[in-house]
């Protein structure tokens, strides 16, 4: 029978084996999937893994700090942060295509990480031959990989891979699903805060703008998103909720009045959705004031918003993200 301590154990020898005296490195990227494949390495091997995060300017707001403080404490993991994100923006410059920018996004994440790598292989010790992966069972589906459908978006941390990667794979988590995910970090210990932390994906913020992504456009949208997720952790909502992407039509204007003055700005779109595994989803019947509340504060702080949206579409036909 299926036990989050049989599949810890498990996973803990075969990844012993697997690497051996060599080392591994992981990628951070916030998320729950890559702590726990993380902390499950961690366990495995210890100091013969290093954790990278990148940070490539698509994060959410004090989500690096999150990550260099809240899981560092609680894992003691050796951790190495790089700060590419001049390097992500001048890649994605003009670009508006969302397949096209997961392309970008994960070759240049490759591509900062093979530096990364180069780095920690200058510092004594053995070969780093090793990547650690957080890769979910529905990501291997989705991503034509599995059993399942063909492929919807080059998605998750499977398509995106560029064919030069010179690493072999760890991926301890691609036969799992994501309640099953947070149970094993439950169990490994890992504190409740970054367990329950609902799903952003690998590209942040960058499939978030409908649009080219700018700087300007980045740090909007992480204002507006800050605005949500103050007021939806503040009414209680997070556990009722499996993600609320909020997007930002930047190649949208409608009118709008402020004050004595017609403005002419951007919607921000809010995607709250329940889901089990993010294969399907509903949209989540917020309460009314919680909207009103997020609304209000979006277009009072937010410079350049003039309205919020709410999206009503379920999983299929719609997708969680907006691209
Ligand atoms: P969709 O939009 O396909 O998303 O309904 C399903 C789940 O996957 C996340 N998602 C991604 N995660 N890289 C990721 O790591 C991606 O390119 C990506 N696109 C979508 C999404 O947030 C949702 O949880």
């Amino acid at each position: 029978t299926w036990t989050t301590g049989n599949v810890i154990e498990e996973q803990v020898e075969a990844i012993r084996e697997q690497v051996g005296d060599k080392r591994a490195i992981c990628g951070l990227s916030g998320g729950v999937d890559s702590a726990v494949a993380a902390a499950l390495v961690q366990k495995a091997i210890g100091s013969q893994l290093t954790c990278v995060y990148v940070d490539h300017g698509l994060m959410r707001k004090g989500e690096t700090e999150q990550v260099e403080k809240d899981f560092v404490a609680a894992t003691g993991v050796q951790l190495k942060v790089v700060d590419a994100s001049e390097r992500f923006l001048n890649a994605l410059q003009g670009v508006s295509d969302p397949e096209e920018k997961r392309k970008i996004i994960g070759r240049e994440f490759i591509r900062v990480f093979e530096q990364a790598q180069a780095e920690i292989i200058a510092d004594e010790g053995p070969a780093v031959e090793f990547l650690v992966q957080g890769t979910l069972y529905p990501d291997v589906v989705e991503s034509g990989g599995g059993t399942g459908t063909a492929n919807i978006k080059s998605h998750h941390n499977v398509g995106g891979l560029p064919e030069d990667l010179e690493f072999k794979l760890i991926e301890p988590l691609r036969k799992l699903f994501k309640d099953e995910v947070r149970m094993v970090g439950q169990e490994l210990g890992l504190p409740e805060e970054i367990v329950q932390r609902q799903p952003f994906p690998g590209p942040g913020l960058g499939i978030r703008i409908v649009g080219e992504v700018t700087k300007e456009r980045l740090d909007l949208l992480r204002e507006a998103d800050a605005i949500a997720r103050e007021e939806l952790t503040a009414a209680g909502l997070d556990r009722d909720i499996w993600q609320c992407p909020v997007v930002l039509l930047a190649d949208v204007r409608s009118v709008g009045v402020q004050g004595d003055g017609r403005t002419y700005g951007h919607p921000i779109v809010l995607r709250p959705v329940s889901s089990e595994d993010a294969m399907t989803a509903d949209w989540s019947r917020l309460p009314y004031d919680v909207l009103a509340k997020i609304s209000t504060r979006i277009t009072n702080e937010v410079r350049d918003v003039n309205r919020v949206v709410l999206d009503v579409t379920s999983k299929p036909p719609g997708t969680i993200e907006w691209e």
